[in-house]
């Protein structure tokens, strides 16, 4: 084999690659207590025996004994050397191959060692501190706060002195260089020394789910400002890819459904009431990162924020970022500004629980926050809040789903339906075409005999009506046909009538140099000879009148659709025949070799796809 692999690239693998990740790829896992489990993919069975432990990054079957960590999954599964393994993880995970590049990570997994053992240290000295000083403990039992539930948490206490923890660190044998690391110390502005970061503050040490403190957060005892603090970022926390609470619901969730609240405090009081799978953004704003945390940990996902209007609008945002990762995120709404802290210990868990089961679906919420901020009898407030609310309906990706609300807003503003609808629309179409007729949606996607296109998919209204668009606006001008080709060849329309029509325009300019556009009968004429063609969308398209301010923006736009969806079949298809792949039982040299080569290019896909949003 020609690659060189060292030490370092193998430690890299083990250690940034989640071994649950890379055999869910191959096997169905489901959780139970703090393992995975699933058929053998190694022998015939029907109950499953074959285990994965996350933490320990280890595989078992005590069904027929295979087991071993996850490259020799790779080199089991895929039939591979140990050196194809390493190379075969490294490209699925995007790791350089390239030794140069893995140099520093030992330098750096040393740093991280560090930091982790003077994070443990402080976390612990906070904890006993957090014993003997009668004002913290005071304060935690009045919210509520038991002694099991501080122990649970591991929280603590940062006495009222400016150099405690920094003393005690240096006690302990740290240099002042690796404690400023970590982030507990900050550099006195004369360069004189140092000082604590965290003075006269309850501490809730933030741990990642193989059980190492990376961060703090400090809450103080009154009304003082800044009310919390937090760790800043350092070598082993990233604020942005860490959520307050994951290390519980890791252990005991078993993945059906996690909350995200906007607090530390709400994470634990929710715990202290029995609700041990909700987890909190750590002051700052939700990001992609977190999102993708969540759907791992959590098949049903709810967002309890705050109900006063920073909460309503973190609400808002978190959904858009949940939605992008294709999630359904559902929104738990809380009466009177309260926090699900101050909920629950009002109410408790009952009403709690009450209020989860209903959750509003993101369209609703909303459209409900809309509700709230428009007067709806007042009729210059009722235009803007069915445009707005027209927006929300027009992201939506399923026709049927688009028309239930369509009815509901129609009734509920006593405006007709089809103003609704136009207003869906946008301006883009003369009134008299209606795009989004359900028969042109379930339009017929029929595979051309001499190309291998994607099975009979029904296509997306918004994929479809970008072909039907860009079809049109390409029989309106050779300069238009110009723009679209370079990105999009005839083969790329996946619609019956588009392809036949796509195949037309093309043929047309290329063998025309003259031809300014191509009318509605030379197109009809040309179309005869085909089959099984649908007119009604031909006329459609044909006569489809398109007024846009930046016509070279909406063509790029278009464009942008269709290879969206594009990207999209293809990882559809990949999937599908990875799942075909795997379960034959007897896999061939080839079937591996197609196994591989397919796993990589759904890398590349979903990447892809990433870059699209
Ligand atoms: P909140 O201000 O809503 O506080 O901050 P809370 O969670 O209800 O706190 P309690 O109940 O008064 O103790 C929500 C979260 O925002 C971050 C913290 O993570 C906090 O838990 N935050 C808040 C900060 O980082 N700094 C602040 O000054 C305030
Ligand atoms: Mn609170």
């Amino acid at each position: 084999m020609g690659y060189k692999i060292n030490d370092e690239l193998i430690e890299r693998i083990r250690d940034t690659i989640d071994i649950v990740d890379v055999v869910s790829r191959y096997v169905n896992l489901r959780k139970t207590g703090s393992n995975y489990v699933g058929l053998c993919p190694f022998h015939n069975e029907k109950t499953p025996s074959f285990t994965v432990s996350e933490t320990k990054n280890l595989f078992h079957c005590f069904g027929c004994g295979e087991g071993g960590d996850l490259i020799t999954f790779i080199m089991k599964k895929e039939n591979l050397s140990f050196v194809e393994s390493i190379k075969f993880l490294a490209d699925m995970y995007n790791i350089p191959v390239d030794i140069s590049d893995n140099s520093s990570y030992s330098e750096a997994k040393k740093e991280k060692e560090k930091i982790y053992k003077i994070n443990r240290e402080a976390g612990l000295f906070y904890f006993y501190n957090l014993r003997k000083s009668p004002k913290p403990l005071r304060y935690l039992k009045d919210r509520n706060i038991n002694e099991n539930i501080m122990t649970k948490f591991g929280l603590g206490y940062a006495s009222d002195s400016w150099n405690q923890i920094y003393n005690y660190l240096r006690s302990k044998g740290f240099e002042d260089k690796d404690i400023e690391k970590s982030g507990l110390i900050s550099r006195k502005k004369d360069n004189t020394g140092y000082y604590d970061k965290f003075v006269n503050r309850v501490i809730f040490p933030i741990i990642d789910i193989k059980d190492r403190i990376i961060g703090f957060g400090g809450r103080v005892l009154d009304d003082r400002k800044p009310k919390y603090l937090n760790s800043p970022d350092t070598p082993v926390f990233e604020k942005g890819k860490n959520l307050f609470g994951l290390n519980i619901v890791h252990k005991n969730s078993n993945r059906e459904k996690i909350i995200l609240v906007e607090g530390y405090m709400d994470v634990i009081s929710l715990y202290n009431y029995g609700i041990d799978y909700a987890v909190a953004s750590l002051g700052t704003a939700f990001t992609q990162y977190q999102a993708r945390l969540l759907k791992r940990y959590g098949k049903n996902i709810y967002i309890c924020y705050d109900s006063d209007d920073a909460g309503i609008k973190a609400t808002l945002k978190a959904l858009n970022i949940l939605e992008k990762e294709e999630a359904e995120p559902r929104v738990i709404m809380l009466p009177d500004n309260l926090d699900p802290d101050d909920f629950i210990k009002k109410y408790g868990l009952e009403e709690f629980k009450n209020l989860e089961s209903n959750a509003l679906s993101s369209i609703d919420y909303r459209i409900y926050i809309l509700r709230q901020k428009y007067s709806l009898n007042r009729a210059e407030e009722k235009i803007k809040f069915i445009k707005e609310v027209a927006a929300i309906i027009k992201a939506l990706k399923s026709p049927v789903e688009r028309e239930i609300y369509i009815n509901r807003i129609a009734s509920e503003t006593n405006i007709s339906k089809e103003a609704i609808e136009r207003e869906v629309l946008g301006n883009l179409y003369k009134p008299s075409i209606t795009i989004y007729k359900d028969k042109y949606i379930n339009g017929k996607i029929r595979n051309n005999k001499n190309e291998i296109t994607p099975v009979k998919t029904v296509l997306e209204s918004a994929h479809l009506t970008a072909e039907k668009n860009l079809v049109g606006l390409m029989m309106k001008s050779r300069s238009y046909y110009d723009m679209v080709k370079k990105h999009i060849n005839k083969e790329d329309f996946l619609n019956y009538e588009c392809k036949a029509i796509a195949d037309i325009i093309y043929n047309e300019y290329e063998n025309n140099p003259l031809l300014a556009k191509l009318d509605i009968q030379t197109l009809m004429s040309r179309l005869e000879k085909e089959d099984n063609i649908d007119f009604e969308i031909v006329k459609e398209v044909a006569e489809l009148d398109i007024v846009a301010e930046d016509m070279e923006k909406l063509i790029r736009d278009l464009i942008k659709t269709i290879n969206y969806f594009k990207l999209k079949m293809e990882r559809k298809l990949v999937a599908n025949r990875i799942k075909q792949l795997d379960y034959k039982k007897d896999k061939e040299k080839g079937d591996v070799e197609e196994l591989k080569r397919l796993c990589i290019r759904l890398t590349e896909l979903d990447k892809e796809l990433k870059l699209h949003i």
